[in-house]
């Protein structure tokens, strides 16, 4: 492991670590141009250190986290960069999954996962189905996904449970409403990290982050460590947590 990681200085408390932590990785491309190298390559770095926080996550106990990996937007991209992402993607997925069986991690996409090619559909199905009983920790991998398109999806299908009558409209509550969503088993994000100082949540996870804490940095995403990582974690820590009421003491 790369030794700049191990000599922080922050105290957690394991009592009060999130349960849910969601992060937008954003700046590989920044990151790439400010050295003068091609945006792809910035990308390459932000795996690797995607899989330093996946097993960091792990390690600290941290029960699931959820990474902002490709956007509905991002087919937007130039094609070659695309190409690039989906085989970064396929070499994770090749590369790790003997690592989260190891680890007891259980892999899931949220987000159209039809978008994608035919043969990385079927290696995303095949490490979702091959760790769908591990129960350590959840890593949940947006993918083509956009908070907009997920509740849109989630109406359509209820709507068609009222069509058919299994459903009355007067039941409809949060709780009904979740189980249409691709997050369904999955509780909100207690901590959302977006790197690269953009100060925005662009359309991710739009239902789920209503009471969510935000940790904004302005370290790009291939610059993030494990350092940048328990800062984080140590800000969230601080927060005190209302949802809406007020605490007399
Ligand atoms: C944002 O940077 C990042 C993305 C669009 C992709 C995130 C993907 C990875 C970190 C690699 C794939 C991950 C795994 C686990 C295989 P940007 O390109 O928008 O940066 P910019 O805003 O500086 O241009």
């Amino acid at each position: 492991m790369d030794s700049s990681l191990n000599n922080s200085n922050i105290i957690l408390d394991p009592l009060k670590l999130p349960q849910h932590v969601a992060i937008i990785m954003d700046g590989n491309g920044r990151w790439a141009k400010s050295k003068g190298l091609p945006r792809v390559y910035g990308h390459k770095k932000g795996a690797e250190v995607a899989k330093k926080i996946i097993y960091k996550t792990r390690e600290l106990g941290i029960p699931y986290l959820t990474l902002f990996a490709f956007s509905k937007e991002n087919w937007l991209r130039p094609k070659e960069e695309i190409e690039a992402l989906l085989e970064l993607l396929k070499i994770y997925l090749d590369a790790e999954f003997k690592e989260m069986e190891k680890n007891g991690i259980k892999f899931k996409v949220i987000g159209n996962k039809e978008d994608f090619p035919d043969d990385l559909q079927e290696k995303l199905n095949f490490v979702e189905r091959a760790t769908e009983k591990n129960d350590k920790m959840v890593l949940c991998m947006a993918l083509s996904y956009g908070g907009r398109a997920e509740i849109i999806e989630a109406i359509k299908k209820l709507a068609e449970k009222i069509k058919e009558g299994k459903i009355n409209p007067e039941e409809i509550n949060e709780k009904l409403f979740r189980k249409f969503l691709y997050t369904t088993d999955i509780p909100d994000p207690d901590l959302l990290i977006r790197t690269s100082g953009e100060l925005r949540i662009s359309n991710f996870l739009l239902f789920q982050l209503a009471y969510t804490e935000f940790y904004f940095t302005p370290v790009y995403w291939p610059d993030f460590n494990e350092e940048e990582y328990l800062k984080a974690l140590y800000s969230y820590q601080q927060r005190e947590r209302r949802f809406g009421r007020v605490y007399e003491f």
